[in-house]
């Protein structure tokens, strides 16, 4: 019998649903149940086929307790390796590389540094900054928000240089980045669930909390609706997501990618509303039985491949790739250079 855990925290609806949605399947090899952990031996084989992971990134434990499942062939959706990697930023300007429209955005140094941390560790870091140039390119308004962050936590609206600076001061030791403001008319929350399945939301941020999931019936135009999923599939697929909401804010009919790195996104019932719920519930089972079959093998990394790269070669053979096409183009002083450092891999 192969099982499927759910780790989850306060959420109620959605991983009760999801077990007993998979249960209900009356599969002869397969049962789902949440996840019971306590002291984790290293290297030990994790009892489950695939754990739902919906909270790692509030728990530092939880993190350590999958890493180690990854390590003896769990499946976990999401990958917690990658997930631990990854930000915000890096995000938007792997959109940007991709062909996804997202807003211009900054990264820029903490306005209090981190407690371990004094003048002296930080003397690389430009003093004082190229605030004109940072504006210059962002322009207001623009929202400051934080590198790896979620829930609306700590995110400010800002329209010009004093509540930008206003609001700069009040983010102690996070790492912000100031994004371009989308002034957008149309707003969609997409679920994407295992790099293939994307289910548009209308959604509107400005409305109170428990109403933002439009659930009367919207009409879009198709154009859009397929550029949304198109683009969806794209970041989520270079991000090796199989859970995840991918948020556009559209202006002048162009969808920005604004967030999305959502990997435990809200699936709850009274948020959602019913019918998105059914949906995320049915695919997200799908996805777990779906994954039984691969248990044993441990998950690669996908951005550099769509990027033209080769995420999965050897050392060996990505020089080896170097000095072919740096022959190909002409260049032979550098190609015998790589030839040899290449053939002193061993
Ligand atoms: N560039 C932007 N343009 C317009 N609105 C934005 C932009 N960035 C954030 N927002 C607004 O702020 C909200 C929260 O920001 P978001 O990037 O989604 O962070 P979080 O992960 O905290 O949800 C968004 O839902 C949106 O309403
Ligand atoms: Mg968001």
């Amino acid at each position: 019998m192969k099982k499927i855990g759910v780790l989850f925290g306060m959420e109620n609806t959605f991983p009760g649903a999801l077990v007993e949605r998979i249960n209900s399947m009356e599969l002869d090899d397969v049962r789902a149940e949440f996840v019971e952990v306590g002291g984790v031996e290293m290297a030990k084989a994790c009892p489950y086929a695939v754990i739902v992971d919906r909270i790692s990134h509030d728990m530092p434990f939880y993190r350590a307790y999958l890493k180690n499942a990854v390590l003896t062939g769990t499946q976990v959706i999401n990958n917690p390796f990658w997930w631990s990697a990854d930000d915000k930023f890096f995000n938007y300007s792997l959109a940007e590389r991709l062909g996804v429209a997202v807003p211009r955005t900054v990264l820029l140094p903490h306005k209090q540094f981190p407690r371990e941390i004094n003048q002296r560790s930080v003397r690389n870091l430009q003093f004082p900054l190229d605030w004109e140039g940072i504006f210059d390119y962002v322009r207001f308004p623009a929202f400051l928000k934080p590198h790896d962050g979620g829930g609306w936590r700590d995110v400010f609206h800002v329209h010009d240089r004093e509540e930008f600076f206003q609001a700069y001061d009040q983010t102690r030791d996070l790492c912000m980045t100031l994004q371009a403001a989308v002034n957008f008319k149309e707003y969609f929350r997409c679920y994407v669930v295992g790099q293939e399945d994307v289910r548009i939301m209308a959604y509107d941020p400005r409305r109170p909390h428990e109403h933002r999931y439009v659930l009367e019936p919207q009409v879009y135009p198709k154009g859009l609706l397929k550029r949304v999923e198109k683009d969806a599939l794209t970041l989520c697929r270079a991000l090796g997501y199989d859970l995840n909401t991918v948020e556009f804010a559209v202006e002048d009919g162009v969808p920005y990618a604004i967030d999305f790195m959502n990997p435990a996104p809200d699936a709850d019932r009274y948020s959602v509303g019913e019918e998105n719920f059914e949906w995320i519930v049915d695919k997200v089972a799908k996805l777990a039985v779906a994954k039984v079959a691969l248990s044993g093998r441990v998950p690669e990394l996908r951005w550099a491949s769509l990027l033209g790269g080769s995420s999965g070669a050897s050392v060996k053979g990505k020089a080896k790739k170097v000095a072919e096409s740096e022959l190909a183009q002409g260049t032979v002083s550098v190609k015998k250079t790589a030839v040899k450092a290449s053939k002193g891999l061993k």
